[in-house]
Protein backbone atom coordinates (compact mmCIF):
# COMPACT_ATOMS: atom_id res chain seq x y z
CA UNK A 1 0.00 0.00 0.00
CA UNK A 2 1.25 3.69 -1.08
CA UNK A 3 1.74 5.79 2.79
CA UNK A 4 2.55 8.60 0.29
CA UNK A 5 -1.09 8.46 0.15
CA UNK A 6 -3.15 10.57 2.68
CA UNK A 7 -6.44 10.30 4.11
CA UNK A 8 -8.18 13.47 1.79
CA UNK A 9 -6.55 11.31 -1.13
CA UNK A 10 -7.52 8.12 -0.33
CA UNK A 11 -11.61 9.29 0.40
CA UNK A 12 -11.55 11.25 -3.12
CA UNK A 13 -10.33 8.43 -4.74
CA UNK A 14 -12.96 5.98 -3.65
CA UNK A 15 -15.95 5.18 -5.57
CA UNK A 16 -18.47 3.41 -2.33
CA UNK A 17 -19.42 0.20 -3.17
CA UNK A 18 -22.10 -1.50 -0.88
CA UNK A 19 -19.72 -4.22 1.02
CA UNK A 20 -17.36 -1.29 2.79
CA UNK A 21 -20.45 -1.07 5.21
CA UNK A 22 -20.25 -4.73 5.75
CA UNK A 23 -16.75 -4.71 5.75
CA UNK A 24 -16.35 -2.30 8.35
CA UNK A 25 -18.88 -3.89 10.76
CA UNK A 26 -17.35 -7.68 11.01
CA UNK A 27 -14.23 -6.20 11.79
CA UNK A 28 -15.15 -3.36 14.37
CA UNK A 29 -17.24 -6.33 15.58
CA UNK A 30 -14.03 -8.03 15.50
CA UNK A 31 -14.82 -10.95 13.62
CA UNK A 32 -12.47 -12.19 10.97
CA UNK A 33 -13.25 -11.90 7.17
CA UNK A 34 -12.33 -13.98 4.15
CA UNK A 35 -12.56 -11.49 1.24
CA UNK A 36 -12.73 -12.41 -2.09
CA UNK A 37 -13.76 -11.55 -5.88
CA UNK A 38 -12.89 -11.14 -9.54
CA UNK A 39 -9.54 -10.39 -10.47
CA UNK A 40 -9.12 -5.83 -10.67
CA UNK A 41 -12.65 -6.16 -8.78
CA UNK A 42 -11.62 -3.50 -5.80
CA UNK A 43 -10.08 -5.67 -3.15
CA UNK A 44 -6.92 -3.51 -2.23
CA UNK A 45 -8.86 -0.70 -2.56
CA UNK A 46 -11.47 -1.71 -0.43
CA UNK A 47 -9.14 -3.02 2.59
CA UNK A 48 -6.88 0.83 1.97
CA UNK A 49 -10.62 2.74 2.18
CA UNK A 50 -12.26 0.65 5.04
CA UNK A 51 -8.74 1.13 7.21
CA UNK A 52 -9.04 4.95 6.91
CA UNK A 53 -12.14 5.08 8.55
CA UNK A 54 -11.61 2.87 11.49
CA UNK A 55 -12.53 4.53 14.87
CA UNK A 56 -10.01 5.52 17.46
CA UNK A 57 -8.20 2.68 19.43
CA UNK A 58 -8.45 1.09 15.88
CA UNK A 59 -5.46 0.27 13.56
CA UNK A 60 -5.09 -1.77 10.51
CA UNK A 61 -1.91 -3.40 8.98
CA UNK A 62 -1.88 -4.26 5.37
CA UNK A 63 0.63 -7.31 4.46
CA UNK A 64 0.73 -8.15 0.81
CA UNK A 65 1.82 -11.79 0.81
CA UNK A 66 1.69 -11.74 -3.16
CA UNK A 67 5.72 -12.74 -3.67
CA UNK A 68 6.43 -15.12 -0.74
CA UNK A 69 8.02 -18.05 -1.30
CA UNK A 70 8.78 -19.57 2.00
CA UNK A 71 7.86 -19.62 5.55
CA UNK A 72 10.55 -16.69 6.42
CA UNK A 73 9.31 -14.76 3.65
CA UNK A 74 5.96 -14.22 5.43
CA UNK A 75 7.69 -13.26 8.52
CA UNK A 76 9.80 -10.85 6.70
CA UNK A 77 6.63 -9.23 4.89
CA UNK A 78 4.66 -9.13 8.19
CA UNK A 79 7.32 -7.77 10.69
CA UNK A 80 8.22 -4.94 8.02
CA UNK A 81 4.16 -4.08 7.53
CA UNK A 82 4.33 -3.84 11.44
CA UNK A 83 7.34 -1.50 11.63
CA UNK A 84 5.98 1.07 8.70
CA UNK A 85 2.52 0.86 9.66
CA UNK A 86 1.90 0.51 13.81
CA UNK A 87 1.88 4.00 15.07
CA UNK A 88 4.94 3.74 16.88
CA UNK A 89 7.64 6.19 17.91
CA UNK A 90 10.22 3.84 15.49
CA UNK A 91 13.09 4.19 17.07
CA UNK A 92 15.32 1.08 17.31
CA UNK A 93 14.91 0.73 21.01
CA UNK A 94 11.55 0.72 20.73
CA UNK A 95 12.01 -1.81 18.23
CA UNK A 96 13.71 -3.76 20.02
CA UNK A 97 11.38 -3.22 22.84
CA UNK A 98 7.84 -5.30 21.14
CA UNK A 99 10.07 -7.94 19.16
CA UNK A 100 12.54 -8.78 20.86
CA UNK A 101 13.64 -11.80 17.96
CA UNK A 102 14.32 -9.40 15.33
CA UNK A 103 17.60 -7.31 15.46
CA UNK A 104 16.06 -4.36 13.11
CA UNK A 105 18.89 -1.70 12.27
CA UNK A 106 17.89 1.50 9.91
CA UNK A 107 19.02 1.60 6.62
CA UNK A 108 18.17 5.45 4.97
CA UNK A 109 16.80 4.95 1.88
CA UNK A 110 16.54 8.62 0.87
CA UNK A 111 16.48 12.06 3.00
CA UNK A 112 13.01 11.15 4.61
CA UNK A 113 12.74 7.52 4.76
CA UNK A 114 13.84 4.54 6.10
CA UNK A 115 14.42 0.89 5.61
CA UNK A 116 14.84 -1.14 8.37
CA UNK A 117 16.82 -4.61 7.94
CA UNK A 118 16.31 -7.56 10.14
CA UNK A 119 18.33 -10.55 11.22
CA UNK A 120 16.54 -13.30 12.34
CA UNK A 121 18.36 -16.44 11.35
CA UNK A 122 18.79 -18.26 14.90
CA UNK A 123 14.86 -18.09 15.17
CA UNK A 124 12.64 -21.15 14.01
CA UNK A 125 9.20 -20.15 12.25
CA UNK A 126 6.87 -20.71 15.22
CA UNK A 127 9.24 -18.48 17.43
CA UNK A 128 9.61 -15.66 15.36
CA UNK A 129 5.45 -16.39 14.67
CA UNK A 130 4.58 -16.69 17.90
CA UNK A 131 7.08 -13.47 18.96
CA UNK A 132 5.07 -11.18 16.40
CA UNK A 133 1.97 -11.75 18.22
CA UNK A 134 3.54 -11.18 21.65
CA UNK A 135 4.73 -8.22 20.67
CA UNK A 136 1.16 -7.50 18.94
CA UNK A 137 -0.19 -7.17 21.95
CA UNK A 138 2.31 -5.69 24.14
CA UNK A 139 1.70 -2.81 21.66
CA UNK A 140 -1.91 -2.84 22.03
CA UNK A 141 -1.83 -2.42 25.82
CA UNK A 142 1.25 0.02 26.40
CA UNK A 143 -0.17 1.99 23.46
CA UNK A 144 -3.92 1.87 24.43
CA UNK A 145 -5.00 0.01 21.25
CA UNK A 146 -8.25 -2.02 21.82
CA UNK A 147 -8.04 -3.52 17.81
CA UNK A 148 -5.51 -4.44 15.60
CA UNK A 149 -6.79 -5.70 11.80
CA UNK A 150 -3.96 -7.66 10.37
CA UNK A 151 -4.66 -7.89 6.44
CA UNK A 152 -3.09 -10.71 4.53
CA UNK A 153 -3.80 -9.85 0.78
CA UNK A 154 -3.38 -12.70 -2.27
CA UNK A 155 -3.09 -14.82 0.83
CA UNK A 156 -3.84 -17.71 -1.74
CA UNK A 157 0.11 -17.56 -1.68
CA UNK A 158 0.68 -19.37 1.43
CA UNK A 159 -0.93 -22.37 -0.17
CA UNK A 160 2.11 -22.97 -1.90
CA UNK A 161 4.24 -22.99 1.59
CA UNK A 162 2.82 -26.22 2.47
CA UNK A 163 5.42 -26.74 5.48
CA UNK A 164 4.43 -24.49 7.80
CA UNK A 165 0.97 -24.66 7.83
CA UNK A 166 0.83 -21.35 8.09
CA UNK A 167 -3.00 -20.51 8.70
CA UNK A 168 -3.68 -23.29 11.00
CA UNK A 169 -1.07 -21.50 13.38
CA UNK A 170 -2.36 -18.20 12.64
CA UNK A 171 -5.77 -19.67 13.64
CA UNK A 172 -4.47 -20.76 16.63
CA UNK A 173 -2.58 -17.74 17.49
CA UNK A 174 -6.00 -15.74 16.88
CA UNK A 175 -8.00 -17.45 19.34
CA UNK A 176 -6.05 -16.78 22.03
CA UNK A 177 -5.30 -12.92 21.36
CA UNK A 178 -8.48 -10.69 21.71
CA UNK A 179 -7.56 -7.93 20.14
CA UNK A 180 -6.22 -9.19 16.80
CA UNK A 181 -8.67 -10.00 13.88
CA UNK A 182 -8.03 -10.79 10.23
CA UNK A 183 -8.91 -10.19 6.55
CA UNK A 184 -7.96 -12.96 4.15
CA UNK A 185 -8.18 -11.27 0.73
CA UNK A 186 -7.68 -13.22 -2.21
CA UNK A 187 -9.11 -12.71 -6.02
CA UNK A 188 -7.18 -16.41 -6.89
CA UNK A 189 -10.60 -18.80 -6.48
CA UNK A 190 -9.07 -21.66 -7.18
CA UNK A 191 -5.59 -21.77 -5.12
CA UNK A 192 -7.50 -20.72 -2.32
CA UNK A 193 -10.01 -23.50 -2.78
CA UNK A 194 -6.62 -25.60 -2.28
CA UNK A 195 -5.95 -23.90 1.08
CA UNK A 196 -9.75 -24.23 2.36
CA UNK A 197 -9.90 -27.99 1.68
CA UNK A 198 -5.95 -29.18 2.50
CA UNK A 199 -5.67 -28.30 6.32
CA UNK A 200 -9.02 -29.92 7.44
CA UNK A 201 -10.04 -26.05 6.50
CA UNK A 202 -8.65 -23.61 9.44
CA UNK A 203 -10.28 -21.09 7.76
CA UNK A 204 -12.97 -21.74 6.70
CA UNK A 205 -14.82 -21.83 10.59
CA UNK A 206 -13.17 -18.84 11.57
CA UNK A 207 -14.51 -16.08 9.03
CA UNK A 208 -17.14 -13.99 7.27
CA UNK A 209 -17.18 -14.34 3.54
CA UNK A 210 -17.35 -11.53 1.79
CA UNK A 211 -17.45 -11.88 -1.94
CA UNK A 212 -16.68 -8.32 -3.94
CA UNK A 213 -19.86 -7.43 -6.98
CA UNK A 214 -18.79 -4.88 -9.61
CA UNK A 215 -19.79 -1.53 -8.34
CA UNK A 216 -23.28 -0.53 -8.86
CA UNK A 217 -23.01 0.82 -12.51
CA UNK A 218 -25.24 4.12 -11.90
CA UNK A 219 -22.60 4.81 -8.85
CA UNK A 220 -19.60 4.18 -10.79
CA UNK A 221 -20.35 5.86 -14.04
CA UNK A 222 -21.52 9.13 -11.51
CA UNK A 223 -17.52 8.58 -10.12
CA UNK A 224 -15.86 8.10 -13.29
CA UNK A 225 -17.50 11.73 -14.90
CA UNK A 226 -16.73 13.37 -11.75
CA UNK A 227 -13.19 12.08 -11.20
CA UNK A 228 -12.27 12.11 -14.86
CA UNK A 229 -14.29 15.14 -15.95
CA UNK A 230 -16.48 13.23 -18.57
CA UNK A 231 -20.01 12.69 -19.83
CA UNK A 232 -21.17 9.30 -20.72
CA UNK A 233 -24.78 8.50 -22.37
CA UNK A 234 -26.54 6.04 -20.29
CA UNK A 235 -26.00 3.25 -23.42
CA UNK A 236 -22.27 4.26 -23.13
CA UNK A 237 -21.19 3.69 -19.93
CA UNK A 238 -22.96 0.29 -20.22
CA UNK A 239 -21.20 -0.32 -23.55
CA UNK A 240 -17.94 0.09 -21.40
CA UNK A 241 -19.16 -1.74 -18.02
CA UNK A 242 -20.58 -4.44 -20.03
CA UNK A 243 -17.58 -4.87 -22.11
CA UNK A 244 -15.22 -4.80 -19.43
CA UNK A 245 -17.54 -7.13 -17.23
CA UNK A 246 -18.24 -4.48 -13.95
CA UNK A 247 -14.54 -4.67 -13.70
CA UNK A 248 -13.31 -1.65 -11.43
CA UNK A 249 -9.58 -1.91 -12.87
CA UNK A 250 -9.49 -1.88 -16.63
CA UNK A 251 -12.97 0.70 -16.45
CA UNK A 252 -11.10 3.53 -14.43
CA UNK A 253 -8.26 2.45 -16.42
CA UNK A 254 -10.46 2.99 -20.07
CA UNK A 255 -11.61 6.11 -18.59
CA UNK A 256 -8.05 7.54 -17.73
CA UNK A 257 -7.59 7.29 -21.36
CA UNK A 258 -10.80 8.85 -22.20
CA UNK A 259 -10.50 12.34 -20.05
CA UNK A 260 -8.47 13.89 -22.23
CA UNK A 261 -11.00 13.87 -24.87
CA UNK A 262 -13.25 16.40 -22.83
CA UNK A 263 -17.02 15.54 -24.44
CA UNK A 264 -19.58 13.15 -24.84
CA UNK A 265 -18.19 9.74 -24.71
CA UNK A 266 -19.59 7.24 -27.41
CA UNK A 267 -18.95 3.42 -28.05
CA UNK A 268 -16.35 3.88 -30.72
CA UNK A 269 -14.47 6.10 -28.71
CA UNK A 270 -14.52 3.28 -25.80
CA UNK A 271 -13.93 1.34 -28.23
CA UNK A 272 -10.72 3.26 -29.34
CA UNK A 273 -9.44 3.75 -25.68
CA UNK A 274 -9.83 0.20 -24.72
CA UNK A 275 -7.57 -0.92 -28.25
CA UNK A 276 -5.19 1.78 -26.99
CA UNK A 277 -4.96 0.19 -23.03
CA UNK A 278 -4.60 -3.57 -25.08
CA UNK A 279 -1.86 -2.18 -26.94
CA UNK A 280 -0.26 -0.82 -24.43
CA UNK A 281 0.01 -3.92 -22.39
CA UNK A 282 0.36 -6.60 -25.74
CA UNK A 283 3.85 -6.84 -25.16
CA UNK A 284 3.20 -8.53 -21.67
CA UNK A 285 0.12 -10.67 -22.61
CA UNK A 286 2.62 -11.63 -25.82
CA UNK A 287 5.05 -12.73 -23.10
CA UNK A 288 2.50 -15.10 -21.18
CA UNK A 289 0.93 -16.73 -23.85
CA UNK A 290 3.97 -17.35 -25.35
CA UNK A 291 5.83 -18.62 -21.93
CA UNK A 292 2.50 -21.49 -21.59
CA UNK A 293 3.15 -24.70 -23.09
CA UNK A 294 1.68 -26.21 -26.46
CA UNK A 295 -1.12 -27.92 -24.87
CA UNK A 296 -2.24 -24.84 -22.67
CA UNK A 297 -2.11 -22.61 -25.57
CA UNK A 298 -4.26 -24.75 -27.36
CA UNK A 299 -6.99 -24.49 -24.73
CA UNK A 300 -6.65 -20.84 -24.41
CA UNK A 301 -7.70 -20.93 -28.34
CA UNK A 302 -10.07 -23.56 -27.34
CA UNK A 303 -11.66 -21.49 -25.17
CA UNK A 304 -11.78 -18.27 -27.42
CA UNK A 305 -12.79 -20.20 -30.17
CA UNK A 306 -15.89 -21.67 -28.81
CA UNK A 307 -16.91 -18.02 -27.39
CA UNK A 308 -16.72 -16.77 -30.91
CA UNK A 309 -18.92 -19.70 -32.00
CA UNK A 310 -21.84 -18.95 -29.91
CA UNK A 311 -22.73 -18.65 -26.77
CA UNK A 312 -23.76 -21.98 -26.47
CA UNK A 313 -20.46 -24.00 -28.04
CA UNK A 314 -18.39 -26.25 -26.16
CA UNK A 315 -14.72 -25.78 -25.75
CA UNK A 316 -14.93 -29.54 -26.11
CA UNK A 317 -17.04 -29.01 -29.86
CA UNK A 318 -15.63 -31.30 -32.37
CA UNK A 319 -14.76 -28.65 -34.74
CA UNK A 320 -12.61 -27.05 -32.38
CA UNK A 321 -10.83 -30.16 -31.18
CA UNK A 322 -10.13 -30.97 -34.71
CA UNK A 323 -9.01 -27.52 -35.78
CA UNK A 324 -6.85 -27.58 -33.12
CA UNK A 325 -5.50 -30.91 -33.56
CA UNK A 326 -6.19 -32.05 -29.56
CA UNK A 327 -7.98 -35.08 -28.54
CA UNK A 328 -10.21 -34.15 -25.71
CA UNK A 329 -8.48 -35.84 -22.58
CA UNK A 330 -5.58 -33.63 -23.49
CA UNK A 331 -7.80 -30.47 -23.56
CA UNK A 332 -9.05 -31.49 -20.24
CA UNK A 333 -5.99 -31.44 -18.78
CA UNK A 334 -4.62 -28.45 -20.51
CA UNK A 335 -7.60 -27.25 -19.15
CA UNK A 336 -7.51 -28.02 -15.26
CA UNK A 337 -3.89 -26.75 -15.75
CA UNK A 338 -4.79 -23.41 -16.66
CA UNK A 339 -7.85 -23.41 -13.84
CA UNK A 340 -5.33 -24.04 -10.95
CA UNK A 341 -3.06 -21.22 -12.37
CA UNK A 342 -6.27 -19.47 -11.87
CA UNK A 343 -6.01 -17.97 -15.46
CA UNK A 344 -9.33 -19.44 -16.54
CA UNK A 345 -12.70 -20.74 -14.52
CA UNK A 346 -14.65 -23.02 -16.05
CA UNK A 347 -18.19 -21.28 -15.70
CA UNK A 348 -20.44 -24.13 -16.90
CA UNK A 349 -20.21 -27.43 -18.79
CA UNK A 350 -17.88 -27.33 -21.20
CA UNK A 351 -18.10 -23.17 -21.19
CA UNK A 352 -14.65 -21.32 -19.57
CA UNK A 353 -13.61 -17.84 -19.45
CA UNK A 354 -10.36 -15.96 -19.15
CA UNK A 355 -9.99 -14.23 -15.93
CA UNK A 356 -8.01 -11.22 -16.91
CA UNK A 357 -10.89 -9.31 -19.26
CA UNK A 358 -7.90 -6.87 -20.67
CA UNK A 359 -5.89 -10.24 -22.29
CA UNK A 360 -9.37 -11.84 -22.85
CA UNK A 361 -10.11 -9.19 -25.43
CA UNK A 362 -6.46 -9.16 -26.67
CA UNK A 363 -6.67 -12.75 -26.70
CA UNK A 364 -9.75 -12.33 -29.19
CA UNK A 365 -8.22 -9.79 -31.27
CA UNK A 366 -5.40 -11.94 -31.67
CA UNK A 367 -6.97 -15.01 -32.45
CA UNK A 368 -10.00 -14.20 -34.02
CA UNK A 369 -10.13 -10.29 -35.88
N1 LIG B 1 -13.86 1.62 -5.00
C1 LIG B 1 -12.99 2.11 -5.90
N2 LIG B 1 -13.00 3.42 -6.20
C2 LIG B 1 -12.16 3.91 -7.12
N3 LIG B 1 -11.25 3.20 -7.79
C3 LIG B 1 -11.20 1.91 -7.52
C4 LIG B 1 -12.06 1.27 -6.56
N4 LIG B 1 -11.76 -0.04 -6.52
C5 LIG B 1 -10.77 -0.23 -7.40
N5 LIG B 1 -10.42 0.93 -8.00
C6 LIG B 1 -9.43 1.12 -9.06
O1 LIG B 1 -9.13 -0.15 -9.62
C7 LIG B 1 -7.75 -0.46 -9.44
C8 LIG B 1 -7.64 -1.92 -9.03
O2 LIG B 1 -8.19 -2.08 -7.75
P1 LIG B 1 -7.58 -3.12 -6.70
O3 LIG B 1 -6.11 -3.17 -6.79
O4 LIG B 1 -8.20 -2.77 -5.40
O5 LIG B 1 -8.22 -4.45 -7.28
P2 LIG B 1 -7.95 -5.95 -6.79
O6 LIG B 1 -9.28 -6.62 -6.79
O7 LIG B 1 -7.20 -5.93 -5.51
O8 LIG B 1 -7.05 -6.46 -8.00
P3 LIG B 1 -6.09 -7.77 -8.08
O9 LIG B 1 -6.95 -8.85 -8.66
O10 LIG B 1 -5.00 -7.35 -9.02
O11 LIG B 1 -5.59 -8.06 -6.70
C9 LIG B 1 -7.25 0.51 -8.38
O12 LIG B 1 -5.91 0.86 -8.61
C10 LIG B 1 -8.14 1.70 -8.55
O13 LIG B 1 -7.64 2.51 -9.59
MG1 LIG C 1 -5.47 -6.91 -4.97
Amino acid sequence: MNSMLNKYTIANMFCERDEIAQLKDVIINKNNVLLTGEHGIGTTTLIQQAFHQLPEHSVGIYIDVFDITDDIDFIHAFYQALVHQLPLQNTEKELQHYFPCFTASFTRKNQSEHGVSEVTSSYSFDELLVSIFSGIDLFCQEYGYSHLILAFDDFQQIAEIKKSKIDAKIRAISQVNKQVCFIFASNKKYKLRAIMNSYGQPLYGMTTPITLKPINKTVLKSYCEKHFQLRFTHNSFLFLYKKLQGRTRPIIQTCTVLSFLGKVISNDEINVAIDHLMSQYAPIFKDKYTALPRQQKKAIKAIIFSQYLSPNTSVFARDILMTLRLTKASLVGALLALEKKDEIMQVDEGKYRINDVLYALWLNFSFIQ
